[in-house]
């Protein structure tokens, strides 16, 4: 760890701001695509997310359930990939010093609060991963075999609510994150939101 550095480097914040970016489609993911209809129409095109911005060709025809689940495992697994560089980086460069007028509680308080988010974002993906694995369907990432799947519908039972439960307390995380990255930029107007933005 080192205290003289002011500022996360670009790389370490380049990184924060692309795993929040994926965090949140993947849960806007994940809760779309757990309403398709299980047995849906297979097509060879399909209008991205219904929106009527760009229709998408496929060689075989794949029902947008599988689509939208296969898109979840890919964006999942990359951030996976990611977040052991995010982690490895975190360990190298430390972070910066927090500003002299933090109380000691408040900075022990962040300090877990962060172990606490790192240990959710590679648990709640980790989890989904094993759902994955224990369903019929495997993990393909952008199309290129990863894993196979077992079909044991009791594991991916007990995966499939743990991946739910651990999101849920992830989101709680997060939303208590930037209501605290808020707090400093408004209310105690010091220099710890800035410590996390290009300029
Ligand atoms: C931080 C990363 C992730 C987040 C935030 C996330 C979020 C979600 C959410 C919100 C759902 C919908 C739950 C529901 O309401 O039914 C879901 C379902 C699912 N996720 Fe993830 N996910 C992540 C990573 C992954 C990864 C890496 C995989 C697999 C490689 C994965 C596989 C699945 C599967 C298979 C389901 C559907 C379970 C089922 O209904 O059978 N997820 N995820």
């Amino acid at each position: 760890m080192s205290e003289a550095i002011q500022k996360y480097s670009k790389s370490a914040i380049i990184l924060h701001w692309l795993t929040a970016l994926i965090i949140l489609a993947l849960f806007g993911l994940g809760w779309y695509m757990a309403e398709l209809p299980q047995k849906g129409p297979k097509s060879t095109s399909l209008d991205l997310f219904d929106l009527g911005i760009y229709t998408m060709q496929f060689v075989e025809a794949i029902s947008s359930r599988t689509f939208y689940f296969n898109l979840h495992k890919s964006l999942g697994v990359t951030l996976l990939l990611i977040l052991v560089v995010r982690v490895y980086i975190r360990i190298r460069q430390g972070y910066p010093a927090f500003p002299a007028s933090m109380r000691d509680w408040e900075i022990k308080f962040s300090e877990l609060m962060h172990k606490l988010l790192y240990v959710l974002m590679v648990a709640v993906p980790l989890l989904g991963a094993a759902t994955a694995v224990y369903s019929k369907y495997g993990i393909k990432w952008f199309g290129l075999p990863l894993v196979a799947g077992l079909d044991d519908a009791g594991l991916r039972e007990i995966f499939k609510e743990s991946h739910e439960i651990v999101g849920w307390i992830l989101l709680v995380a997060i939303a208590l994150h930037v209501a605290a990255a808020i707090k400093h930029k408004v209310v105690d107007k010091d220099e710890v939101m800035d410590r996390m933005l290009l300029k």
